[in-house]
This record gives C-alpha cells, sequence and structure tokens, in this order.
C-alpha cells in the first residue's frame, strides 16, 4: 500500500525562485535562506519519495475571479509552470502519478469532500518554489525526482476554508493515499505563507514570534494550531499570512505524534517571513 512517510512546511516566496534561476543564492540577502535548506535537500535525497502531495496556493494564474474553487485537485498528466509576468521559470514540467491521483479524487468525494478536479492546469511559483527550495537546481531538460499530486486551495479571495476543514481535509487525504494499492513512499506538502502583507498601510507585516509559535504547534499541538481562526490569522500575520492554513492538510495526514527532524526560520525574504519544518511519521 501507499504510505505517507513525512511531511514537509514549506514558504514559496517567488523572489526565492527569481534567486536560484538567476545564480545569486550566494549573495549574502539570501545565504541564509537557502542555508537552510542545506539539511532538507540531504534529507529529500535519503527520503527519496516516489510522490510528492502538494498542498500549494494558485496566484490568479490558473484561476481568476470568474472562477474560485475551494479545494482542486491535480488530474491531468502533467502540469506546465506558468508565466507570472517574466516568462515561465525554467524548471521541469510537473508530472503527475495520474491512477493515483483519479483515485484520491473518487476517495475524497466519496468521504464528502467536494473537490474540483483539474484536468488541464498550469502551476505557479505556491508550486514550483517549494519543489525548488526541497530539491536544489534541477534544469528545465530534466525531471523533477518524485511525481507530483498537486492540491490547490483557495486562499486568495476571501472566505479561504477554515484550518479546522484544512487538517480534516488531511485526514481524508490520508485515507484516500493509504487505500491505494501500489507500494508508494509519499510525502506531503503544506505551502505559503509564514507571515506576509503586500499590500496597503500594513505591508511588510512580520510576526516572528508568532510564526515560531505556530512551528512548535505544528510539531506538537496540531489540533490546537487547527483552530486558529481567520482574523487571528489576519491581525497576527498579515493579509497573506492566511496561506499558513494549507500547512493543516499536511499536518491532518500525519501521526498525531511526529518527530521534527528539521526546522529554519528566516527574515526577511522578499516581504515574507520564511518558515519550513520536516515531520516523520513515527512507526
Ligand atoms: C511574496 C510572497 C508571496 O507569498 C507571494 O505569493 C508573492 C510575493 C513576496 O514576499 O514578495
Ligand atoms: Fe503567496
Amino acid at each position: 500500500m501507499a504510505r505517507i512517510t513525512a511531511g514537509v512546511g514549506c514558504s514559496h516566496v517567488p523572489a526565492i525562485g527569481v534567486a536560484m534561476d538567476t545564480g545569486n543564492t550566494n549573495d549574502v540577502y539570501w545565504k541564509p535562506v537557502f542555508n537552510g535548506f542545506e539539511k532538507s535537500r540531504e534529507w529529500m535525497k535519503k527520503q527519496n519519495p516516489d510522490v510528492i502531495f502538494l498542498v500549494y496556493n494558485d496566484h490568479c494564474t490558473a484561476f481568476d475571479a470568474s472562477c474560485i474553487p475551494t479545494f482542486s485537485l491535480g488530474c491531468a498528466a502533467e502540469f506546465k509552470p506558468a508565466d507570472e509576468g517574466w516568462g515561465p521559470r525554467p524548471v521541469p514540467v510537473v508530472k503527475n502519478h495520474q491512477k493515483m491521483a483519479s483515485h484520491i479524487a473518487q476517495s475524497l468525494i466519496l468521504d464528502e469532500f467536494d473537490i474540483t478536479i483539474m484536468n488541464d492546469m498550469e502551476v505557479d511559483h505556491g508550486l514550483t518554489v517549494p519543489l525548488s527550495v526541497m530539491y536544489g537546481d534541477v534544469k528545465p531538460e530534466e525531471e523533477w525526482p518524485a511525481l507530483v499530486i498537486p492540491l490547490c486551495v483557495n486562499v486568495v479571495q476571501y472566505p479561504p476554508p477554515t484550518g479546522n476543514r484544512c487538517y480534516n481535509l488531511g485526514k481524508a487525504v490520508r485515507r484516500a493515499i493509504e487505500s491505494y494499492e501500489e507500494d508508494l513512499n509519499v510525502v506531503i506538502f503544506g505551502t505559503g505563507g509564514m507571515s506576509h502583507q503586500l499590500q496597503y498601510k500594513r505591508a511588510g507585516l512580520i510576526n516572528s514570534k508568532w510564526d515560531k509559535n505556530f512551528l512548535d504547534l505544528m510539531t506538537r499541538d496540531p489540533l490546537a494550531a487547527s483552530k486558529i481562526s481567520h482574523l487571528e490569522y489576519l491581525r497576527e500575520t498579515g493579509s497573506e499570512g492566511i496561506e499558513m492554513v494549507m500547512w493543516h492538510v499536511m499536518r491532518g495526514a500525519l501521526n498525531d505524534e511526529v518527530t521534527e527532524v528539521h526546522r529554519h526560520y528566516h527574515v526577511p525574504a522578499s516581504n515574507t517571513a520564511v518558515g519550513h519544518i520536516i515531520l516523520e511519521n513515527n512507526t
């Protein structure tokens, strides 16, 4: 059977992708950001997942105001990196495990999570930057080392789903994955965050104390973390901090008790607090 062996929480700051794509990762500004991912890249090599179930958000790339699904699952054979204004990032096309994605769609919907099925979708920095930071440079003509099943969550247009809904979806994702018959090592990513606000009077807001407590809760008390309200995210972490609801899908898919094997927190990268955690399922 397929097994979820670990979860990864990770910010998706687009400028991190640009720093990699333009060879600037050793700059004084960027070096401390990337140093914190060295251990993660070694861990990824050892962990060597067959499939990454990647929970992320789209930023008006695949969707615009004309259609806003709360949860959508990538069921296409592949997903091209989108052009976000400077041309598509020079990274490989993302390949799906299509049979497993179909199984997950069926399992989630029959488990009463009404998922939108995406048979054609481009992916933006929300998905490609976490892959880049975890794998390092992968040339566009190469392949990502794992297949990727994307689950896209609306955090752009209010109301996004609650942390509780995301946490429970994570549990349903686990049931879906662990009822798939192929022997596969699956790692689940929850992406976005941490504190940041890109607009208006509070633009530039970062709340390290709150973020670090959130990382603690991810390891020790995921249920308490899942109860954090939208208003608290907005007040404490800025308007874009709401991206963190996606981490609860990842955390809900893991055991209650996990082992934290790595953590990295750095301020700032672009306008954002970078947060990262690796949690292994205790067996
Ligand atoms: C930034 C952060 C984001 O999460 C995003 O989607 C776009 C920009 C930033 O910090 O610049
Ligand atoms: Fe974002």
